[in-house]
């Protein structure tokens, strides 16, 4: 298995513009034909269903669960903990003025002041600093039950992100993209060979998920992570996702909201650049 994966990917990452100078847009363009051309028979926009678009088996069974989602809760949860006010007087809704429009569309951007990536997540956390408050903790609870609610406010507009025209967002991309393909842990697989190049083959009991279509659904309510919970929240960031991916191939995961995974977001989500974004999602 292992052979046939390195062979497999020395072919493909030879055909694929890798760290190259290629332009985020050309990479874009290569990552959507390889999956348009992988899945012809799935719509560009179903790509934002996971594993859904390319499952139909196990699709119907999750239909019914987001016919009643196990999320709800959790979006009503965040509009309260949202229009809560800090001790100042001013709650989160005073730092995300165009939050009712959605806004979810254009995280993570790139700041030319700071020179860093900016992730919701990490923009609703300043919210609270900035204001003399506790930040939240960083994968689950309160900050998911926020961003599930400015999520689901963002429903069907198009991520939009940009690279602009900057020596340190190029960087910062270019590490997402070096992340995405690396190999790494003890199993030596990287992003790329389970959600490009396997993606839609089995591993174990799942199914691999497309990676184009990825972030649109964050953040997300898993029945494994409402298994693992006291209180039954199953809500998850992205960066929770990839430290459990991580974990997987036996690597070390980095730290949610760090350098390295919100380079990683970056380039992860503009990969999906014009997918509507349906988040949060309901997921095994
Ligand atoms: C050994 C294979 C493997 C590797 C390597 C791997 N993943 Fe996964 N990943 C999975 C499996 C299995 C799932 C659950 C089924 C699915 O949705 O694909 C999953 C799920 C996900 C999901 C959730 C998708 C959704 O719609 O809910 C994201 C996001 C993700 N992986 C990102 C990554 C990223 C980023 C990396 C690299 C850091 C990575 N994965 C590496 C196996 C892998």
């Amino acid at each position: 298995m292992k052979k046939i994966i390195t062979a497999l990917s020395a072919l493909l990452i030879a055909t694929t513009p890798l760290l190259s100078q290629a332009t985020p847009d050309d990479d874009l363009k290569a990552f959507r034909s390889y999956f348009a051309k992988k899945f012809p028979n799935v719509p560009l926009n179903d790509f934002i269903n996971g594993v859904y678009a390319v499952d139909p088996a196990s699709r119907e069974q999750w239909e019914a669960f987001e016919e009643f989602p196990s999320y709800e809760i959790y979006v009503d949860k965040g509009e309260e903990e949202f229009n809560k006010k800090f001790a100042n007087g001013k709650s989160l809704a005073d730092c995300f003025p165009n939050y009712k429009k959605g806004i979810r569309q254009n995280y993570p951007y790139f700041d030319t002041e700071t020179g860093k990536v900016v992730t919701l997540e990490g923009a609703i956390n300043k919210c609270r600093t900035d204001n003399g408050e506790k930040p939240y903790k960083w994968k689950k609870g309160k900050l998911a039950w926020v961003s599930a609610y400015l999520a689901y406010l963002s429903r069907g507009n198009k991520l939009n992100i940009k690279v602009p025209d900057d020596e340190r967002a190029m960087a910062a991309y270019n590490r997402g993209k070096k992340h995405f393909y690396a190999k790494r842990g003890q199993l030596n697989m990287a992003c790329a060979d389970c959600h490009y190049y396997y993606s839609g083959s089995r591993i174990r009991a799942d199914i691999l998920s497309p990676a184009l279509g990825h972030p649109t659904g964050f953040p997300v309510y898993r029945n494994k992570w409402a298994g693992k919970s006291k209180s039954g929240d199953g809500m998850g960031t992205l960066h929770r996702r990839y430290g459990g991916c991580n974990k997987q191939v036996r690597a070390k995961p980095f730290k949610a909201q760090s350098d390295e995974y919100r380079a990683l977001e970056y380039f992860h989500t503009y990969m999906s650049n014009g997918l509507e974004v349906n988040g949060p999602s309901q997921r095994k």
